[in-house]
């Protein structure tokens, strides 16, 4: 299956047979009736959720299989994967966290000028586009998010970033284009700060081409709501002093924020609790 679907439609699949087998796997070859060129699909669905193969690559088809096939397979298909060359030789699978990607997060929003955008959480199968939409930063954006002058992006730091541990963390992305054949186009997270527990470090980045449409004010608004769903009492974040953007954004917020400056970096603490500050 991994190897053969091209373009054309939806198909509905249980992630499992009746004998508890994986019914998504590596290849189809053995079943060399099932599907031909016109028969062949461009978005597969299970119990846990919706693969978009259409005009994506053969490693980007496999994660977003795996992603839906069942916790307990996913694990076996990684590593049958990486033995056949589909995916990364030092592909990560966080297995602990297999089934808690949080699919219930998923939103749709028009913006100003009429752009419509779709949110969801970040999930394994968005490297090559997270990495796609990194190129395209200037390198202004990539100091103010990641403060250093990073020039590449290469698949072992980026499979760090879209693997997420959602138990302690959450990463929201935005698409713009028809489901399916979307692009990725902003990124948001927060990471729970071990040094300060009740907080979670929170930092943005939105394509160049798509700023000063509140997108990052949406996903803050977002990010806000499902923080203190996790017991998060605010965020943390380091700003660059020059970036009136995104010091814009979190007064927006409208909850109160505490800014250190040290050496031209804002050391914020916004808190959604008065009293935490
Ligand atoms: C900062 C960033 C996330 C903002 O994203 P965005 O989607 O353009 O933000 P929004 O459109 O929601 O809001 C930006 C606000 O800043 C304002 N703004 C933009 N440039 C500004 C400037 N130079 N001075 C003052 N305000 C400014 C906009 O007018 C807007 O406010 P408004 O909605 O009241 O008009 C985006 O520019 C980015 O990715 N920058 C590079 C990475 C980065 O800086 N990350 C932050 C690290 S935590």
């Amino acid at each position: 299956m991994v190897r053969k679907s091209l373009r054309v439609g939806l198909r509905y699949l249980h992630c499992r047979n009746l004998k508890k087998e994986p019914n998504i796997r590596l290849d189809i070859v053995e079943f060399h009736n099932l599907f031909t060129l016109r028969e062949s699909i461009d978005m597969v669905v299970t119990e846990f959720g919706v693969a978009d193969l259409a005009g994506r690559t053969v490693r980007e088809r496999a994660q977003a299989l795996i992603e839906i096939a069942h916790p307990e397979d996913r694990m076996a298909l990684v590593e049958q994967a990486k033995e056949n060359k589909i995916l990364y030789e030092d592909q990560i699978f966080l297995v602990e966290v297999a089934d808690l990607y949080p699919a219930e997060v998923a939103e749709k929003q028009t913006f100003k000028n009429g752009l419509e955008a779709r949110f969801r959480a970040i999930k394994p199968s968005d490297e090559e586009e997270m990495r796609r939409l990194f190129y395209r930063f200037s390198d202004e954006a990539v100091y103010y998010r990641f403060f250093s002058s990073i020039k590449t992006m290469p698949h072992k730091k980026m499979q760090e970033y879209v693997n997420v541990d959602y138990r302690k963390a959450m990463s929201i992305v935005g698409l713009v284009g028809e489901t399916g054949q979307g692009h990725i186009i902003a990124e948001a997270r927060f990471i729970k700060d071990n040094q300060r527990p009740p907080f979670a470090d929170v930092a943005f980045i939105v394509d160049e081409e798509y700023s000063g449409h509140g997108i990052a004010t949406y996903l803050y608004n977002m990010l806000v709501r499902l923080a203190k769903d996790k017991g998060i009492h605010g965020f943390t974040a380091d700003v660059l002093s020059s970036n009136k953007a995104m010091m814009k954004v979190f007064e927006k917020g409208g909850d109160p924020i505490k800014a250190e400056l040290d050496y031209g970096s804002y050391s914020l603490t916004i808190s959604f609790y008065r009293e935490t500050l």
